[in-house]
This record gives structure tokens, C-alpha cells and sequence, in this order.
């Protein structure tokens, strides 16, 4: 797909690596939605790059908000083309606590925003894409966001885990279900990127991070993560998988 012209959808685009897909949709030429529950700081960012952005607080776990935001968007730019599904938060605690298991509250929470929150916001993206007439009969290209802790869950990340675990489980089918549309479905899972978030652990702590990086010993870099979106929704015969972006680290146990 040609970025330049299309409208995208960027959820968690606030911040990290949405933050740096938004510039880079934006500047390849689309128009592009941000849409998060930060609104102080996507209007900011909406406001910085001008025309052809546009901030929607949205609460992506929210069929409402959901449903407006697909709608606001067709409004503004009168289709929606591309959806970067990257919203997601990250919870922690073991199975067993000191007091007792893990509160299920927080589970649940997990589950309800990464993963139900990634498949209302699709859904509903591809609701609208279906609208579009295509190139070549593409009509839409949706990229999910996983992690590595989907295949290396760490010791406290069983919720966060089975959250981005389900992600990858379901691109094929999703993809299988959306052939028929013309829309590729691809998810990316990322390893450590020094996004806000990894901002807030120590420099020491951060430094080990690096090492365990096999090559390159470094965090990942959020417009690693904004290339691989823009070559994905590029390069038209990528559909259905799901790829790691993590300079071949494979995390252990803690
Ligand atoms: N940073 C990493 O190392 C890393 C690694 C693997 C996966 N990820 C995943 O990548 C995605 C982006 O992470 P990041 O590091 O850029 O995070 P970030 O915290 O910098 O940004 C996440 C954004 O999502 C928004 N958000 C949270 N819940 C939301 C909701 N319910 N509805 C709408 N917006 C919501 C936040 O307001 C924030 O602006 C997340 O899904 C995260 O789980 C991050």
C-alpha cells in the first residue's frame, strides 16, 4: 500500500513507539489519527505536526469510543486505510503473591485492554476499510503490537504474557477472516524499546537490559519499531505472521 494520501490510525499514539509511527506515517504523506487515552499529549503531538493530524481520546477497550473514533476518523479524512493497533499497558505480579494469589482484578484488566481492546479496535477498523474501494483490491493493512513476552514470559508476566500471547494467536485467523476484504493482518512483537516506559528504570538496570541484547547490545530504538510499520504496510505480499523485533534476544526466567 502507498502510505502518501492513506489515513492511519494510531492507537497508544501518544507516546513510544505510536508516538514515533504517528511522525512517520505523517511525514510519508498520510493523514493520521491518534488515538489515546493520554488526550493532553496526543493534542500536543496532533498540534506539532498541523495539518492532517488529528488527536480522538479513545479508550480502545471501549466499544463506544471505539465505534466514535472510526467514525470521527472517516469524518475528518473520509476513510480509514491503515490501523497501527499498538495501545497497551503492562502489568506485573506473580501467580503467587505473599498474600495469596494474584488478584484476578488485575488479570483481567490485562486481557480486557491488550488483547479484547486490540480486537474491538480491528474489528471496527476493518469495519471501515471494507468501505474503501483498494488498489489491486487492498483495501486495508492492520499491524498489531505483541511483545517478546508472548513466547518469553518472565517470572510476574503471566497476565501481560497470555495478553500479547493471544495477539499472535490470533493474526492467522484474523488474517484468514479479512482475505475476503482485502486486508493484510500482520503483527509485530518487540523486544526491549526505549520507549517513556523503559525510561523509568534506572540507567543500571538499563545498561543491563543492553547486554542481554545479543546484536546489537542496545535498546531498541521506537523508529526501529515506526520502519518496520511503514515497511509492512509497503510491501504487500506480507500477510498473516508475526515477525520479532528484538536484536535476537531471548529473554530468561527474571
Ligand atoms: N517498550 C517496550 O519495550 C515494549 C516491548 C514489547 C511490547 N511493547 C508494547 O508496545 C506497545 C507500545 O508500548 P510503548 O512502550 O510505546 O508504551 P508507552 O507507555 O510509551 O505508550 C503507550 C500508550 O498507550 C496508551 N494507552 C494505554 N492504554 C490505553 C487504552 N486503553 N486505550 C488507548 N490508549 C491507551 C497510553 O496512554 C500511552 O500513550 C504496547 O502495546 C506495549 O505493550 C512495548
Amino acid at each position: 500500500m502507498i502510505i502518501n494520501g492513506k489515513t492511519a490510525i494510531v492507537t497508544g499514539g501518544a507516546s513510544g513507539m505510536g508516538e514515533a509511527t504517528v511522525i512517520r506515517l505523517h511525514r510519508a504523506g498520510a493523514r493520521v489519527v491518534i488515538a489515546d487515552l493520554n488526550e493532553e499529549k496526543g493534542q500536543e503531538l496532533a498540534a506539532q505536526l498541523g495539518s492532517n493530524a488529528l488527536c480522538i481520546k479513545t479508550d480502545i477497550s471501549s466499544v463506544d469510543e471505539v465505534q466514535h473514533l472510526c467514525k470521527a476518523a472517516n469524518d475528518a479524512f473520509g476513510a480509514v486505510h491503515i490501523l497501527v493497533n499498538n495501545a497497551g499497558l503492562g502489568t506485573i505480579g506473580r501467580t503467587l503473591g505473599k498474600n495469596g494469589p494474584l488478584n484476578l482484578k488485575v488479570f483481567k484488566k490485562t486481557i480486557e485492554v491488550n488483547l479484547i481492546g486490540s480486537f474491538n479496535m480491528l474489528s471496527n477498523a476493518a469495519w471501515e476499510m471494507d468501505k474503501n474501494e483498494g488498489e489491486d483490491g487492498e483495501k486495508g493493512v492492520i499491524i498489531n503490537v505483541s511483545s517478546i513476552a508472548a513466547y518469553d514470559g518472565q517470572i510476574g508476566q503471566a497476565s501481560y504474557s497470555a495478553s500479547k500471547a493471544g495477539i499472535v494467536g490470533m493474526t492467522l485467523p484474523v488474517a484468514r477472516d479479512l482475505a475476503r476484504h482485502g486486508i493484510r493482518v500482520f503483527t509485530i512483537a518487540p523486544g526491549i524499546i526505549d520507549t517513556p516506559m523503559l525510561k523509568e528504570v534506572p540507567e543500571p538496570a538499563r545498561q543491563s537490559l543492553a547486554k542481554q541484547v545479543p546484536f546489537p547490545a542496545r535498546l531498541g530504538d521506537p523508529d526501529e519499531f515506526a520502519r518496520l510499520v511503514q515497511h509492512i504496510i509497503e510491501n504487500g505480499y506480507l500477510n498473516a505472521e508475526c515477525i520479532r523485533l528484538d536484536g535476537g534476544i531471548r529473554m530468561g526466567p527474571s
